[in-house]
């Protein structure tokens, strides 16, 4: 447990608005994370190594993308215990994203809505934070992932350029690069999980993949992530095109793809009449767990027990997290439970996957 009480200072904390506490509290854990103070958050990390993707996690308990967008935190988040942390979406130049309120707490629910829009301060900030870090400088350190998009000026025929350039950008100081095509906040992003832009997105990606892994001789896969709003025929659809380009003869081709499920959602089904219910955005927390662990179902089911899959959306309890791994993710990620719950979440939850399904590591 960590040594500052998370029920005492959630009414403080909820009593802001939800993006400036937000902002107020990242300022304040990059202040603190190297300082004695960072004992407040601190807690000693579950040791449940898995082996996944060509890497090893420490446990399986990572911090889902879109908490920390510029990387200001990465050592907070080690102090926490995560297993691994994943940062950004980063897109090439820095953008303001949506006009501003665009986020807000449904507590009946445990929910947020968000409609931020990919705001960020652009690569070259990123990469500079993300190089001041220095969990690496630890014995056994966690895994940090990169997660990149596009901005929001870049038409949708031109995204290869954006995922590209962030991807040379990432690469070298990235365990693992996940691409998020599932943002509902980007106009037409969502579109790239479909058909042939979806095979054309996948056969650039391999192709830059390779060129960065002979020009670094260093091993980086990437993970897709995708939404929870796609139908049994769109994610059968995704499912044969990650099988013909990733796989072959049932295994992941170099150990260098996996997929992350899920993004936040459109849907409104379950937080219908409450406040804030009909603001725009992504929806996440609890309302979006079962559509997230329907996905997880699907693609353990097509695309075998040898593909990595990343489970996200509505842990809010260790129980919660446990329900990912059953559903078939091999790890989970966590946002909104962490507002709701506190980093008590990251350390009970892996202790509780750790109990149902011991490492092997
Ligand atoms: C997100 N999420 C997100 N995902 C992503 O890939 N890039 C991003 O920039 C963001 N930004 C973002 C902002 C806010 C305010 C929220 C609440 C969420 C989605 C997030 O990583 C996760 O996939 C979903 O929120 C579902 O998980 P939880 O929150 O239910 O644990």
């Amino acid at each position: 447990m960590p040594l500052l009480p998370y029920a005492l200072i959630r009414p403080w904390l909820f009593a802001w608005d939800a993006e400036t506490i937000h902002d107020v509290t990242l300022r304040w854990l990059s202040a603190t994370q190297h300082s004695p103070l960072r004992h407040l958050y601190a807690q000693t990390r579950i040791h449940d190594p898995v082996h996944l993707a060509g890497l090893t996690f420490p446990n399986r308990v990572g911090l889902a993308a879109g908490l920390d967008k510029n990387a200001l935190c990465i050592d907070a988040w080690q102090a926490m215990g995560f297993g691994f942390v994943e940062v950004g979406t980063v897109t090439p130049v820095g953008q303001p994203g949506n006009p501003k309120p665009r986020m807000f707490r449904l507590p009946a629910a445990q929910a947020l809505i968000n409609r931020l829009g990919f705001n960020n301060l652009g690569l070259s900030t990123f990469m500079s934070n993300v190089a001041k870090a220095r969990f690496r400088q630890q014995a056994s350190p966690m895994l940090l992932g990169l997660n990149i998009g596009k901005n929001a000026h870049t038409p949708i025929e031109q995204a290869h350029d954006d995922y590209r350039a962030c991807l040379q950008a990432v690469y070298p100081l990235a365990d693992y690069v996940t691409v998020n095509i599932s943002s509902p906040n980007t106009q037409q992003l969502r579109q790239l999980q479909t058909d042939q832009a979806f095979v054309q997105l996948l056969e650039m990606l391999a192709t830059e993949r390779s060129i960065l892994q002979q020009r670094h001789q260093k091993h980086v896969p990437l993970f897709i992530k995708i939404a929870p709003d796609l139908d049994d025929e769109a994610l059968q659809q995704l499912c044969d095109t990650l099988k013909s380009h990733c796989m072959e003869r049932g295994k992941v081709k170099d150990d260098a793809w996996g997929v992350i499920a899920t993004n936040t959602t459109l849907s409104r089904e379950q937080v219908q009449g409450q406040p804030h219910a009909q603001e725009a955005g992504g929806l996440s927390g609890s309302p979006v767990r079962q559509a997230s662990n329907r996905v997880i179902r699907f693609l353990r089911q097509s695309l075998g027990p040898d593909f990595p899959i990343v489970g996200v959306g509505g842990v809010m309890s260790a129980d919660d997290a446990v329900e990912k791994i059953q559903a078939g993710a091999n790890l989970v990620q966590i946002y909104t439970g962490l507002i709701y719950a506190g980093p008590a979440l990251v350390t009970s939850s892996a202790q509780a996957i750790q109990r149902q399904a011991p490492s092997t590591g």
